[in-house]
C-alpha cells in the first residue's frame, strides 16, 4: 500500500467503459464509508486541467510524440504533488481515471516511444508513488468506436482504430509484465457485470493489504 492510503488506478482504450466505472465505484467507495480522492487524468488540478487542454485540442495535430509525452507528464506531476500524494498520506482510497500505464501504452506502443525512456519520466513525474491496482478495461478496438460520438472526438480519439490496437496490445503487454498489480476485465460485458467484477478486485485488495 501507497504511505496509509490505497491507489488505484482506471485504464483502457478510449470509449472502453472508463467514465461509467469511475462513476460507480465512486458511489461504491463512498458508500462503504471509506476516505476517497476520485481524480482524471490528464486534469484534476488547475494547472493539469489547462494542460488537458493542450493535449486534447484537435487544432494541435501537429503536435510532436516527445512534447505530448511530456506534457502529460507535466499535468500528472502537479496532480501527484497537489493532491494524490496528499490524499495517500491521509490514508485516502484514490481513484484515478489513468495513469502511468496510459503513458506507457499511448506514447510508448501507440507512437511508439523507447518505453524505457517513458518509464523514466514517469519516475520523475511520479516521484516514485505506483499503483497498488490498477483495473485494465479490455475491449475490441471496433466495439469501442461503435460506443464513441465521433462528433465530439478529441485529439487523441481522433487517431482512429489502428492507433487503438496498438495502445491495446501494449496494454495486455503490461498486464502480462505486471500480473499482481494489473487486473484485466472484459469491457465487452455489461456495465453492472464490469462494476461487480471491479469491486470484487477492490475488495480483495484492500482485504489482502498489499
Ligand atoms: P480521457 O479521454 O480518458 O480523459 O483521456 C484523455 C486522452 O489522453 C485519452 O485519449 C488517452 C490520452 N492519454 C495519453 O495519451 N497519455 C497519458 O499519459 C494519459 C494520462 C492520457
Amino acid at each position: 500500500m501507497n504511505g496509509k492510503g490505497c491507489f488505484i488506478t482506471l485504464e483502457g482504450i478510449d470509449a472502453s467503459g472508463k467514465s461509467t466505472l469511475a462513476a460507480g465505484l465512486k458511489e461504491y467507495i463512498i458508500e462503504q464509508g471509506w476516505p476517497l480522492a476520485s481524480l482524471r487524468e490528464p486534469g484534476g488540478t488547475q494547472i493539469s486541467e489547462k494542460i488537458r487542454q493542450l493535449l486534447l485540442d484537435t487544432a494541435n495535430a501537429g503536435m510532436k510524440p516527445w512534447t505530448e509525452a511530456v506534457l502529460y507528464g507535466a499535468a500528472r506531476r502537479q496532480l501527484v504533488e497537489e493532491c494524490i500524494k496528499p490524499a495517500l498520506d491521509n490514508g485516502a482510497i484514490v481513484l484515478a481515471d489513468r495513469y502511468t500505464d496510459s503513458t506507457l501504452a499511448y506514447q510508448g506502443y501507440g507512437r511508439g516511444l523507447e518505453l524505457k525512456r517513458l518509464e523514466e519520466l514517469n519516475d520523475i513525474c511520479t516521484g516514485g508513488i505506483r499503483p497498488d491496482l490498477t483495473l485494465l478495461l479490455d475491449l475490441e478496438p471496433a466495439r469501442a468506436r461503435e460506443r464513441q460520438d465521433r462528433q465530439q472526438a478529441d485529439r487523441l480519439e481522433k487517431e482512429g482504430c489502428e492507433f487503438q490496437a496498438k495502445v491495446r496490445n501494449g496494454y495486455l503487454e503490461l498486464a502480462r509484465r505486471y500480473p499482481e498489480r494489473i487486473q484485466l476485465i472484459d469491457a465487452s460485458r455489461s456495465p453492472e457485470e464490469v462494476m461487480e467484477t471491479a469491486r470484487l478486485f477492490i475488495k480483495d485488495r484492500l482485504s489482502s493489504g498489499k
